[in-house]
């Protein structure tokens, strides 16, 4: 049961699964650009978390990296750790993810992400930037009824410290004035000595 429960909190944390997210009272924002001409090949590889939107289900995990991986039918693998830092439990999630909308002449950076087998049915992975080398700014937004939201945020780096350069730093902080509520972020830890390497 404990795994199960553990396994379901990281699905949250990592997916943009629906359950995942923190409820606003306000729907969801509309014309959000996201990343065009997105380009999953470039996209491939290990990424860093940096900064979430915490939540009761997420809480305590840290040292979170993500991997991303072409399947032999051009969908993505995405495989999953977190690692928490109070009880030195640990948790790997494999998933699966396509683009939304391929067929769209200029491809945005939408994804379909879901985990254990399920069917991709929700577009809930939207890259609102990225520079594919350094770092990449996702959110998803999912309607709950006409007047409430449930929202998930991820800040994502190709190294476990974003750099300090200042076009990265304006390009996410453009972004987290518009549509991020700052005083909800949670900073992952990623340089603790304990964190595993995945
Ligand atoms: C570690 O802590 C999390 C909550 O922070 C809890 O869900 C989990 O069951 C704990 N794991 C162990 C092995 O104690
Ligand atoms: C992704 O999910 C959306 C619904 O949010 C759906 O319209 C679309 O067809 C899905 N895309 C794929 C490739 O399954």
């Amino acid at each position: 049961m404990q795994t199960v429960a553990l396994s379901v909190a990281i699905v949250c944390l990592l997916a943009g699964a629906v359950y995942g997210g923190l409820m606003f009272d306000r729907p969801c924002p509309t014309n959000v650009p996201v990343k065009q001409y997105f380009e999953v090949d470039s996209y491939l590889g290990k990424w860093y978390e940096m900064q979430r939107y915490e939540s009761e289900f997420e809480e305590n995990f840290d040292c979170v990296q993500v991997r991303y991986t072409l399947n032999e039918d051009d969908s993505v693998q995405v495989s999953n750790s977190a690692y928490n830092l109070f009880n030195g439990s640990s948790i790997n999630a494999l998933g699966r993810a396509v683009l939304s909308f391929p067929d769209e002449e200029v491809v945005q950076g939408k994804l379909n992400v879901s985990f254990f087998g399920a069917p991709n049915d929700l577009s809930n992975y939207w890259v609102l930037d990225t520079d594919y080398e350094t770092f990449s700014v996702v959110w998803n937004c999912q309607p709950r009824g006409e007047e409430q939201s449930e929202e998930s945020f991820w800040v994502l780096s190709r190294t476990p410290t974003l750099p300090a350069d200042t076009d990265v730093l304006f390009r996410i902080h453009y972004i987290m004035r518009r549509y991020i509520d700052r005083s909800l972020v949670r900073f992952t830890s990623q340089l603790d000595e304990r964190c595993p390497v995945f």
